[in-house]
């Protein structure tokens, strides 16, 4: 295919210089976004009178038909073009001719591609929140029917307070929303166009970027061209806000992974989202949420790779910013993959009340509450702490849980213990009498789950 360049070069390039050099395998899924952007070019250029009328018009019917037979099929993308902006541009030329070659005044691939690069990203970005959102709808659906299930909460992965499964879920609720929240961030940030700012400097013609910036549905037009071209900040933004996005979803795979093992059992996955193994008959395998997990390290990987191959760049385009796409298009795709996954896993989980009931039984979770106990006695908490330490040993030699050592030995360690201990530390009551803000009741879960709701519009 004819190069756009054959200018000051010969455009003999080495052939392996030259599928180096090319872009088109990965830039070709912008292509609508290439031909709409190219549209509303030409319309300004024709607008301002920067090219005749009958060009622009003839411009934009060669590029909608182009738009068409990509979508119907009938036209290919040629694999061996440069990249989208030279193939559209040529497709043009060949059909229309001479009002072809006119769409590139007043333009550069730089400002084009930085352009093209944001309008994907904002529909990317668009379609990922609304990915979060259902599996932030799930949640509130399961932690409203677990809103009374009691668990035991860990810290250090060791049995510490009770909790209820509705709690838990709606900690990932809370992730989701700030996840939502910062990619709307970056992408109100975007909402400027680099368009105009043509190679770095600007141009001579009288260009009116305001109005192809509100053509193409940007809030305005970006202020410093040299900046225009070379910013490619926002996508650095949203593949960090997609980075943590998948250290939410990683986190929860680890412990759906927990969950679903025979040591915990406190859920199972449908068989639609477990695999089996090829030699272990009775094997149940959490796939989906390892892969959540491994595939975490892509994104990040994207993420570092978007941060250096910028750190070192001088202003405005090198060639370097070329690697931006394939970075950002795998972290979208990987996070929209693994969200597409994980809400109908989530949604489709059968949880075992019984045995996280009865994992809360063990552990001594309700330590904490004995030593209230007796701080509500009149007792320090700093003494009621210690002295609860060595009731808990005690218990463990004697394979006791603390509501089954009896009132006498209670007695034998401290006066202030009287009958009413037992229902101090009931598993139920310890769980539900934590009723500040935020805690695990039935009732504050609810309260979240209205705030998520409100926060995401749901
Ligand atoms: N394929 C290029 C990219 O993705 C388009 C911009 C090319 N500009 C240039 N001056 N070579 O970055």
């Amino acid at each position: 295919m004819a190069k756009l360049w054959t200018g000051r070069t010969s455009g003999n390039i080495d052939p392996a210089a030259e599928s180096y050099n090319r872009s088109i395998a990965f830039d070709s899924r912008m292509w609508r976004e290439d031909i709409e952007a190219s549209i509303a070019h030409a319309e300004m250029l024709a607008k301002q009178g920067i090219i005749p009328h009958e060009a622009g018009e003839t411009i934009r019917l060669g590029l909608s038909e182009i738009f068409s037979d990509i979508e119907t099929g009938k036209l290919t993308i040629d694999p061996e073009a440069e990249d989208i902006h030279s193939f559209v541009e040529a497709e043009l030329t060949r059909r229309v001719g001479e009002a072809g070659k006119m769409l590139h005044t007043a333009r550069s691939r730089n400002d084009q591609v930085a352009q093209d690069l944001r309008l994907y990203l904002r529909s990317e970005g668009i379609a990922t929140a609304a990915l979060i959102k259902d599996l932030a709808r799930t949640l509130c659906e399961k932690a409203a029917e677990e809103k009374s299930t009691v668990m035991p909460g860990y810290t250090h992965l060791q049995r510490a307070q009770p909790i209820t499964f509705g709690h838990h879920l709606m900690a990932y609720a809370m992730m989701l929303t700030r996840d939502i929240g910062r990619i709307s961030d970056a992408l109100s940030r975007m909402d400027e166009t680099p368009i105009g700012s043509c190679a770095l400097a600007g141009t001579t013609y009288d260009t009116d970027r305001y109005y192809e910036a509100g053509l193409l549905d940007f809030s305005a037009p970006c202020r410093n061209s040299l900046d225009g071209v070379s910013d490619r900040d926002f996508a650095v933004e949203l593949c960090s806000a997609l980075a943590l996005v998948m250290t939410h979803l990683s986190r929860f795979s680890e412990e759906v992974i927990l969950w679903s093992s025979w040591e915990f059992r406190f859920a199972s996955l449908s068989d639609a989202y477990s695999t089996g193994s090829s030699i272990m008959p009775q094997k149940k395998n959490p796939d989906m949420a390892e892969l959540t997990r491994g595939k975490t390290g892509r994104v990040y990987g994207d993420l570092m790779a978007l941060l250096t191959m910028l750190k070192g760049i001088p202003l405005a385009y090198n060639k370097d910013m070329q690697e931006d796409k394939e970075a950002i298009f795998d972290a979208f795709d990987t996070v929209k993959a693994a969200l597409r996954v994980f809400a109908p896993m989530i949604a489709t989980m059968r949880v075992n009340r019984e045995n996280m009931r009865r994992a809360a039984e063990k552990g001594f979770i309700n330590a904490t509450d004995l030593a209230d106990y007796l701080v509500g006695k009149g007792m320090p908490f700093r003494t009621a702490y210690k002295l609860v330490g060595e009731i808990v040993s005690l218990c463990s030699e004697k394979g006791l849980t603390l509501e089954e050592l009896s009132l006498d030995e209670y007695k034998k360690l401290s006066p202030l213990f009287s009958e009413d201990l037992y229902p101090a530390i009931d598993i139920e009551a310890c769980c539900f009498k934590r009723t500040s803000l935020g805690g695990p009741t039935p009732e504050s879960v609810e309260a979240q789950i209205e705030y998520v709701k409100e926060k995401l519009g749901l």
